[in-house]
C-alpha cells in the first residue's frame, strides 16, 4: 500500500502547485484551462465492464435469478445500500465533497453519470466531465454488486473457473482474494484542509496477528457448502452477507451482525458492610475482531455505561467511558486521540463508589456500539428513525449494604 506520509507530502505539495497555477495564471494572457490526468487511485473509476457471453445483464437482479441464495445476502449488506444510503446520499450533496467521493460506492463506469477526463489545474473541485453514453441507472442504484467484484474483461471471475457456468467464467483467485477488500477498504489522506479520509482497516489486519493466518474473507464471507444455483449439486461456497458492525441503515433492512468484543464483568463483592465501597470491574477484549475495534469511519464508537441505583430506583452514581477516536474538523481536520482496541488488547474500566449507605442498590453495565452521534444525524438531515447505535451488552446486579 501506499505510504501515508508520501500521500500527506503529496496532498500539501498539490495545494501549494495548486496556488501557485492559480496565481500565474491569472496573470497569463490566454488563460487556456490547464487539464491534468487523474494520478490518485481513488480519482479513477474501474473502467466500463462488457457483458461476458452467456449473460444478458450486469445487474445483481439478473446474477440472483440464478444464484439466488448469493442475491437474498447480499441484499442485506451494506454493500447493496452503497449508493442509497441516506447517509451517503447526505454527503455527497455537501459542495466539500469531490469528485471522487463515488469511485469505492458505485465501481464501475458502467454505474456513474459521467466519465471524469482530468482535473483543471489539479482542482478535485473542477473535474473535466462528459456524460458517460453507456450509463446504466439500475446498477447505479445497486451500489457495490455482483459485477463490482466479479466481473472484468468480459467474463465472470471466479474461484474455480468452472466449466458447468452458462457464462464465460475465469478462474483468479489472486484477484478474489483480500486485496479485493483492501482496495476500498484502507485510504489514508487529508484531501483538503478540511476533508479527510482514514479507512485503515486493511493496514490494521496488516500489522496484526491475525496477517497471513486469517483474511477479510475468511472472517467476513463463511465459508460453507451448497449448491450455488438449484439442481447443480453441492460445492464450497462462502455466505454473501458482508456482517459487520450490524448497526441498521435503514429502519426496515436486516443488517447482520458481527461482533468483535467480549466482556468479563467482576463485582467484588455483592453483600457488602455500611460505609464500604462497591467495587466493580469491566474487562473489555478485541477477540474476534482481526483489526482495530472500530475501525473503518473514524465516527463510529462504543460506550460502557455504570450506573448503581438505590432501592426508590434512583441513580446514586454513574459513569460512562468511551473506546473510539476523536477528530476536530474545523477550521482544518486533525485526530485528537484514538483509544480504538488492537486485536486481542484488553481493557480494564473500573466503576466504584465509596461510603455506602445501608440500603438494596442495583447496578447496571450497558455497551453501546455507535455508527455516528446523534448529532452528526440531526447535522445531516437523517431523520429521527435512522439507526445510529445498537445495545450489545446489558448485565444487571443486585448489592446489599448491611
Ligand atoms: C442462467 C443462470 C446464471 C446466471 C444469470 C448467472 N450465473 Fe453465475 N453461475 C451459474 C452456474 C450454473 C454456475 C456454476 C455452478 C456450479 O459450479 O455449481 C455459475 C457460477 C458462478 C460463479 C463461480 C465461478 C467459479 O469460478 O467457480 C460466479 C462467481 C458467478 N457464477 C457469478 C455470477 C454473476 C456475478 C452473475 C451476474 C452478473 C451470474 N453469475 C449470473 C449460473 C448463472
Ligand atoms: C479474525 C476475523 C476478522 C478479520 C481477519 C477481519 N475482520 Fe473485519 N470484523 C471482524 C469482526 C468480529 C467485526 C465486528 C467488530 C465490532 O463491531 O464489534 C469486524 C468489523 C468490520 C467492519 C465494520 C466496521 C466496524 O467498525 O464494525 C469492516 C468494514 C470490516 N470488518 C472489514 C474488514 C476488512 C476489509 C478486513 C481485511 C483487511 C477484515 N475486516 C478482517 C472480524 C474480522
Ligand atoms: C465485495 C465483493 C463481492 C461481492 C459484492 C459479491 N461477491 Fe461473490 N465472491 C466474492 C469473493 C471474494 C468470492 C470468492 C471466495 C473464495 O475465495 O472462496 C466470491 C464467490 C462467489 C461465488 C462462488 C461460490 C461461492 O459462494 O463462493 C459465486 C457463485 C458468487 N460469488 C456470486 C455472487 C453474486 C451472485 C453476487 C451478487 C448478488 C456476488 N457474488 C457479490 C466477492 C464478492
Ligand atoms: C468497491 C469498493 C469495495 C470493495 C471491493 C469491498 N468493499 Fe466492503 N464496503 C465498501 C463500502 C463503501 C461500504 C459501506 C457502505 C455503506 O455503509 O453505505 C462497505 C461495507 C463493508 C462492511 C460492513 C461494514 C458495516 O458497517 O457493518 C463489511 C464487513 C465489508 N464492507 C467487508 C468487505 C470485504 C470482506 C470485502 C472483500 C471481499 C469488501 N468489503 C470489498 C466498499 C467496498
Ligand atoms: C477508497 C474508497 C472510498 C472512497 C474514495 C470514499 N469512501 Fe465512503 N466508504 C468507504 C468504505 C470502505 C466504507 C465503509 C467503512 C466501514 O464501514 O468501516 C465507506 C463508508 C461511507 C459512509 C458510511 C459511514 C458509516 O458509518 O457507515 C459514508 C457516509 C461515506 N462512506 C461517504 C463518503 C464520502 C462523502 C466520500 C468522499 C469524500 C467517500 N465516502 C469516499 C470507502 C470509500
Amino acid at each position: 500500500m501506499k505510504n501515508t506520509n508520501s500521500i500527506l507530502v503529496s496532498f500539501f505539495l498539490g495545494i501549494i502547485l495548486f496556488t501557485f497555477t492559480f496565481c500565474s495564471d491569472s496573470n497569463s494572457i490566454e488563460n487556456k484551462p490547464n487539464i491534468q490526468a487523474l494520478t490518485e487511485s481513488w480519482e479513477k473509476v474501474i473502467p466500463h465492464q462488457e457483458l461476458p457471453e452467456g449473460l444478458s445483464s450486469l445487474s445483481a437482479k439478473q446474477c440472483g435469478v440464478c444464484h439466488q441464495d448469493h442475491y437474498k445476502e447480499w441484499q442485506q449488506s451494506t454493500h447493496a445500500h452503497a449508493w442509497t444510503d441516506l447517509q451517503f446520499q447526505a454527503e455527497l450533496k455537501k459542495e466539500s465533497s469531490p469528485f471522487m467521493c463515488i469511485n469505492c460506492h458505485i465501481p464501475l463506469q458502467n454505474q456513474q453519470e459521467y466519465i471524469i477526463e482530468g482535473l483543471i489545474d489539479g482542482d478535485i473541485y473542477q473535474p473535466v466531465k462528459r456524460k458517460n453514453p453507456k450509463f446504466d441507472k439500475t446498477l447505479q442504484q445497486e451500489g457495490i454488486n455482483c459485477a463490482s467484484c466479479h466481473v472484468r474483461d468480459g467474463a465472470i471471475i471466479g474461484p474455480t473457473g468452472t466449466k458447468k457456468a452458462p457464462h464465460k467464467t475465469v478462474k483468479d483467485t489472486k484477484f478474489l482474494s483480500e486485496s479485493l477488500c483492501i482496495s476500498c477498504h484502507n485510504a489514508v489522506a487529508v484531501i483538503t484542509p478540511t476533508l479527510a479520509c482514514s479507512f485503515e482497516t486493511g493496514d490494521e489486519w496488516k500489522a496484526g496477528p491475525y496477517f497471513g493466518k486469517e483474511n477479510c474473507i475468511d472472517c467476513h464471507m463463511e465459508a460453507t457448502h451448497r449448491e450455488v444455483m438449484k439442481g447443480m449439486g453441492e460445492r464450497p461456497s462462502r455466505i454473501h452477507n458482508f456482517a459487520g458492525s450490524g448497526i441498521p441503515k435503514f429502519d426496515t433492512v436486516t443488517t447482520n451482525i458481527k461482533n468483535g468484543l467480549e466482556f468479563y464483568p467482576k463485582l467484588a463483592k455483592n453483600i457488602i458492610t455500611l460505609y464500604d465501597s462497591i467495587s466493580f470491574s469491566f474487562k473489555v477484549k478485541n477477540e474476534h475482531a482481526g483489526h482495530k475495534v472500530p475501525t473503518g469511519d473514524p465516527e463510529r464508537f462504543f460506550l460502557i455505561i455504570f450506573e448503581l441505583k438505590n432501592g426508590k430506583g434512583e441513580v446514586v452514581a454513574s459513569a460512562t467511558e468511551r473506546i473510539g477516536e476523536k477528530w476536530q474538523w474545523h477550521p482544518s481536520v486533525k485526530k485528537l486521540s484514538d483509544n480504538n482496541l488492537d486485536p486481542n488488547e484488553e481493557r480494564v474500566f473500573s466503576f466504584s463508589h465509596k461510603s455506602m449507605e445501608r440500603g438494596k442498590y442495583q447496578l447496571s453495565v450497558k455497551v453501546t456500539k455507535h455508527r455516528m452521534t446523534k448529532k452528526t444525524a440531526e447535522y445531516n438531515g437523517l431523520g429521527s428513525n435512522y439507526p445510529t447505535f445498537i445495545v450489545i451488552f446489558e448485565e444487571r446486579y443486585s448489592v446489599l449494604v448491611k
